[in-house]
């Protein structure tokens, strides 16, 4: 294969490589199945290390364009989908000015590239039931009563509704915030709390504030997949600890803290993504001392802490801390509907107002309009009425579905009933992949959150993230039957 390479060009050697073979190959030149030279044979032949060639099939995988078949070498993938945009099919890479090819090989976020190759490998069928999603029951959505109180709020307001806004936020909204907050604990006061559109901005916000590339950020492995990219983006060591049955390990964070010290530890203490656990009392209260011990603020992400169905709940580690060493990040998206793109940081001393600042030099403030409605629309008492109706039915949800996995499911695969939140984490025996489950499962219409997308480091293959609220009981039967299928089927392709 004779690829032409510019060796004065500032663009690396791999990502001409790279280029070419994705020109040829989604242009059709080379066809599905295609096998690619060896990297020894190409690397000879083009005067490069073998390393450059191997870098160059490494970023084609990594965008679903070529598969590896062990010992057997590297070919071109048959589902070129998804992972492309509309430049990429039509025209080359090479036809954008440097800045653009450098910015594309580049700028890269890893889960969601992982996400990407998974859905290259399969097209999504009608009809589907998916159990991938991350929010709740959409027919719990309180439609008809926001739109009354949008149309409420104009009326009312009329144009002071359309301005900026306080840049920290409607402050009767985080008013209501606080007693909503004291309800679960947590004492605090509307000037320690900071609208954000989603929890999204308030965690990558205190991310970018906190940290410079470089540092090291702890998290649970596996953890929320679009935090992995938010500190990939940031240029920041991720250091994953594993997550058991009683959330995240405290000595593995202790042998972490003393070895070299990180900037920040992220954590879902409670029903958390993906892995459904909740850390227990005695581990929420060692974080917080080698925190103080260490001197490491902790980002505590509170994204369905009060979507709670049996067994003991947990107080908010922000609701233990006493010094200001936790940085607390809520959201409506789960409970109410993420559209609002409403969430909220809580923050005490100097941090607060740096947040203040630092989110207003991104979006100067998150929509008035949509706060004033949502403050409207929610006192006290009717988020407590509202959250009570959706723990009814999530718990019902949620035993319909573990009843559906023990009628169903082959059995030496293992889940723990989760004790609130949204998911189930299912783990396949050894040796078996959710990723080569997953264009198995689309075939018998369902679909997962295949689990190697939430591991910051060291993937593991073998579990699926399930989502238990999101359908009506006959639905998740359903899904939870043909995942089964699904799942015998791919076991007898790999016995
Ligand atoms: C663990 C976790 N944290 C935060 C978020 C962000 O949600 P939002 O920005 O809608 O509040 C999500 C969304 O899926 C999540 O799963």
């Amino acid at each position: 294969m004779r690829i032409p390479l510019d060796r004065e060009s500032p663009i690396p050697l791999y990502q001409q490589i790279e280029s070419f073979l994705r020109r040829e190959i989604t242009s059709g030149g080379l066809p599905p199945d295609t096998r690619l030279p060896a990297t020894r044979q190409l690397a000879q032949s083009l005067g490069v290390n073998r390393i450059t060639v191997a870098n160059a099939y490494a970023d084609l995988e990594a965008h679903g364009l070529v598969y590896t078949r062990l010992g057997a070498g590297t070919f071109v993938a048959r589902s070129l989908g998804g992972v492309q945009t509309d430049y990429a099919k039509s025209e080359t890479i090479e036809h954008w000015p440097s800045w653009q090819q450098i910015l594309w090989h580049t700028v890269r976020l890893p889960a969601q590239e992982e996400r990407n190759r998974l859905s290259a490998l399969a097209p999504e069928p009608e009809d589907l039931i998916s159990f991938a999603g991350g929010v709740g029951a959409p027919e719990l959505i309180p439609a008809d009563d926001f739109r009354k109180a949008l149309a409420d709020v104009l009326r009312r307001d009329n144009i002071n509704a359309l301005g900026y806004g306080d840049r920290a936020g409607y402050l009767p909204l985080r008013a209501t915030i606080a007693h909503i907050l004291a309800d679960q604990g947590i004492l605090t006061q509307a000037d320690h709390i900071l609208v954000t559109t989603g929890s999204q901005q308030a965690l990558s916000l205190t991310a970018s504030l906190l940290l410079r590339p470089g540092d090291r950020v702890l998290v649970e492995s596996p953890t929320y997949p679009s935090m992995i990219d938010v500190f990939y983006s940031l240029g920041v060591e991720i250091v994953g600890i594993p997550v058991d049955e009683n959330g995240m390990q405290i000595d593995r964070v202790e042998v972490e803290l003393s070895t070299a010290k990180p900037t920040l530890i992220y954590t879902i203490p409670t029903y958390q993504n993906p892995t459904g656990t909740i850390m227990n009392g005695a581990r929420r209260r060692q974080l917080l001392t080698l925190a103080a011990q260490y001197d490491v603020p902790i980002l505590e992400d509170e994204f369905v802490g009060d979507l709670h169905y049996d067994g003991h709940s947990q107080p908010a580690l922000k609701a233990l801390d006493q010094e200001g060493r936790v940085i607390y990040s809520g959201t409506f998206s789960k409970m109410l509907m993420p559209g609002l793109r409403l969430g909220y940081i809580v923050a005490d001393g100097p941090i607060y107002d740096r947040l203040v600042e630092w989110k207003t030099v991104t979006d100067l403030g998150t929509s008035d309009l949509i706060q004033r409605a949502l403050e409207a629309y929610i006192t006290v008492g009717r988020y407590q009425s509202h959250l009570h109706r959706a723990c009814r039915i999530y718990r019902q949800r949620r035993d319909i579905m573990l009843a559906a996995l023990e009628k169903y499911m082959p059995l030496d695969c293992h889940w723990q009933p989760p004790h609130g939140g949204l998911f189930i984490w299912l783990q396949l025996p050894e040796g078996l992949s959710t990723n080569e489950l997953y264009p198995i499962a689309l075939e018998e219409k369902v679909k997962f959150l295949a689990g190697s997308v939430c591991y910051p480091g060291e993937k593991s293959y073998r579990h699926m993230r399930l989502n238990f609220t999101m359908h009506p009981p006959h639905q998740i039967e359903e899904g939870v039957r043909r995942l089964a299928k699904a799942t015998r089927r791919y076991m007898d392709i790999k016995r």
